[in-house]
């Protein structure tokens, strides 16, 4: 028996030496879990305020964007043209009806955004995903669960252009 072996039902001898038990190794302090939930609070409320910031001054650019979507000329009596606006991850679709108006909206369905095309025969924007269904003079619901219009993106023809000017998202009163 050396002399750091202890006797049975007794400490070992080191732990005279390394009086720490392995239990309080894991014990976290009052102090150190409200210095952990102050420094995680502190670092949403940073990453919010980077957000708020950042998504002001990208809607306050998005606002004053114009985007030349097309030359009136190029489009054909019943012809569409896709673009993206007012961010390239936004697209949109710009129809030019048999009629010979222009209309343009987003393409993202308002039920689960998938991509709504016209419907020429129809006259009407489809959404093949759950057969929603929006009329094209308006972007109004007219069959399926879409619950809201399709926003519908501003036009202004300046000189031969067609020129995207705004989102006008179309939410019911
Ligand atoms: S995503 Fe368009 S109808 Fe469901």
């Amino acid at each position: 028996m050396s002399s750091l072996d202890s006797k049975p039902g007794q400490d070992p001898l080191w732990r005279d030496e390394f009086p720490i038990r392995s239990g309080d190794e894991r014990l976290v302090t009052r102090r150190q879990f409200a210095k952990f939930l102050t420094l995680t609070s502190l670092g949403m409320l940073a990453g919010n305020a980077w957000i708020l910031v950042r998504s002001f001054f990208r809607a306050a650019a998005v606002a004053k964007a114009a985007y030349r979507i097309a030359a009136a000329s190029e489009l054909p009596l019943g012809s569409v043209r896709l673009f993206a606006y007012p961010g390239p991850n936004d697209p949109c679709i710009l129809i030019r009806t048999a009629a010979g108006q222009f209309l343009a909206y987003s393409q993202k369905c308002t039920h689960l955004s998938c991509a709504v095309y016209y419907d020429a025969a129809a006259g009407s924007l489809e959404c093949p995903c759950h057969n929603g269904r929006f009329a094209v003079e308006d972007g109004r619901v007219v069959a399926g669960p879409p619950p809201r219009p399709l926003p519908r993106i501003l036009l202004e023809q300046r000189g031969a252009d067609l020129v995207a000017v705004g989102v006008d998202p179309q939410v019911p009163a």
